[in-house]
């Protein structure tokens, strides 16, 4: 009881059942715009003494299973950071291991992504990327370009700051050039400049395995996101994990800066 109070992820001993969240959702009242830190993948497999591959590889069934269930609750953007500017760091052969499960997910995928109505899109340093997976990317990207059902956006090689230094550089040099005039600069404007343009600010925020924190992920999208945290590890979120974050963005009340009224 009282690691409970101390320690707000203690989990439930008996976890509600799908069909008792589901009775709990307003679905009139979804999230537009779900971002999900896809995090926890290493520790999973850490714990059963496996290869950190293959806490990757079961991930890739948890993002199945989410995007799944946001198709069915009619969820119109999912966006999960899957490679981080910073992921660069990890050992060579993690790394590699992560891009040809990207090349590996795309090309399995795709058909079936595109039957049900996704848009894949992509925001990152794309072109940074290796050549197959960039060349999947592509592909997945105009394959399924016309669909609007679901947009998946894959935060590949995506760092938050590298997004914002990016547009700031881009903006400079058109005002040098005089293309634009820098009082004309605001929020929505520079909004367009980035990754992100034309898709709307993220609603939640779901960070499994427990990190309190955004590790570079979205940093001027979700000034008003709401967070939800939770120790499950993204190899064993499922839709009820999925249900509990939506469940629990409904009782937050978004005030904006505002009051209530
Ligand atoms: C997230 O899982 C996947 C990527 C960052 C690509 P991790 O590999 O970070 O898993 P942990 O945090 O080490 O458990
Ligand atoms: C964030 O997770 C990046 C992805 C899930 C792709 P990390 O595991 O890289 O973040 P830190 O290092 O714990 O902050
Ligand atoms: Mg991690």
């Amino acid at each position: 009881m009282l690691l409970r109070r101390i320690w707000p992820f203690s989990r439930r001993e008996t976890p509600e059942a799908e069909d008792v969240l589901q009775a709990k959702l307003d679905r009139r009242r979804l999230p537009k715009h779900v971002a999900i830190i896809m995090d926890g993948n290493g520790r999973w497999a850490q714990r059963r003494g496996l290869p950190r591959a293959v806490g990757h590889r079961a991930g890739v069934e948890s993002l199945r299973c989410v995007l799944e269930a946001c198709c069915e609750l009619n969820i119109p953007v999912l966006t999960v950071y899957a490679f981080s500017t910073e992921n660069w760091k990890r050992p060579v052969d993690e790394v590699n291991a992560l891009m040809d499960l990207l090349v590996e997910y795309l090309r399995r995928e795709v058909a079936e992504l595109h039957a049900k109505g996704v848009r894949v899109q992509a925001i990152g340093k794309i072109g940074a990327l290796p050549v197959m997976p960039r060349q999947e990317l592509e592909q997945a990207m105009r394959q399924t370009a016309g669909n609007n059902k679901l947009t998946l956006n894959l935060a590949l090689n995506y760092g938050g700051r590298v997004e914002i230094v990016e547009a700031v550089k881009t903006i400079a040099r058109q005002a040098a050039q005089g293309a634009l005039q820098p009082e004309n600069i605001d929020e929505q404007f520079f909004g367009r400049y980035l990754y992100t343009a034309g898709l709307p600010d993220p609603d939640l925020l779901i960070r499994p395995s427990g990190e309190l924190r955004l590790s570079n992920f979205l940093l001027w999208q979700s000034a008003y996101t709401e967070i939800w945290v939770t120790p499950v590890l993204w190899p064993d979120f499922g839709r009820r994990e999925l249900l509990e974050a939506l469940i629990a963005f409904q009782g937050r009340e978004r005030r904006f800066g505002g009051v209530k009224v």
